[in-house]
């Protein structure tokens, strides 16, 4: 006897999985593709329970960053924040927003993000809000934006590494504002001019830029809110 677990998935933007048992029945092994299916599901499951137990129900918050002083609210509601004929190269960012349970989506969560052009420069309100942008979550808690990845700059005697700030809002949770930044920067902290406050060895917030089917750069980064109180 062998359950069938159909529409297997495990998602790798909320790190969740998904399978739903459609029936159970006695199968007969007499095709490659039966055999290939369960293959497939016995895979994803193997996934599942390797997440749950690796997870043990708890995923700590993101951890905060410093905000700095080019936050600026009202951007406006866009996914593409770096506009087609901005300079630089094509980044996808895309994740999750959850909560620390590891499991339960947080559905039209603000994620509101600012970040420099390719040469480390940020823009303002006049400038039409460029490189800036707010968008929300859809109802898996999921979120995409495109962009350029950011410049370097300069603070006091040294640089800091490429980053992108994002602030994220859920009512009852706790705001989040914290920088995402890119592996293999050699300005990562120590070396990183903001000092350790800006905690950029953070390795949960360093993301890896890889290319999908589609010959776009991507980066995946899934993002844990805290309650308030807690
Ligand atoms: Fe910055």
């Amino acid at each position: 006897m062998i359950q069938l677990f159909e529409n297997a998935r495990y998602d790798k933007l909320t790190g969740r999985c998904f399978y739903d048992i459609k029936e159970i029945e006695i199968v007969y092994v007499s095709g490659e593709r039966t055999v290939i299916k369960i293959y497939f599901i016995i895979f994803i499951f193997s996934i599942c329970l390797y997440s749950f137990n690796a997870s043990a129900g708890f995923c700590p918050p993101t951890q905060n960053d410093v905000e700095g002083p080019y936050y600026l609210p009202d951007a406006p509601f866009r996914t593409e924040i770096a506009a087609p004929e901005e300079p630089g190269d094509r980044i996808i960012i895309k994740g999750g927003v959850l909560q620390i349970n590891c499991k339960t989506a947080l559905k039209e969560a603000l994620i509101e993000v600012w970040q420099t052009d390719a040469g480390g420069k940020y823009y303002y309100k006049v400038e039409g809000y460029r490189l800036r942008g707010q968008l929300k979550t859809d109802k898996n808690g999921v979120y995409e934006f495109s962009t350029i990845k950011p410049g370097r700059y300069k603070i006091g005697g040294g640089y800091r590494p490429a980053h992108i700030h994002i602030k994220v809002s859920y009512p009852g949770y706790k705001t989040l504002v914290t920088q995402i930044y890119f592996r293999d920067d050699p300005y990562l902290w120590p070396n990183d001019a903001c000092g350790g406050g800006c905690k950029s060895d953070d390795s949960k917030r360093i993301i890896f830029l890889e290319t999908d089917k589609d010959g776009r750069l991507e980066g995946t980064f899934r993002i844990y809110l805290g309650k308030d109180g807690l």
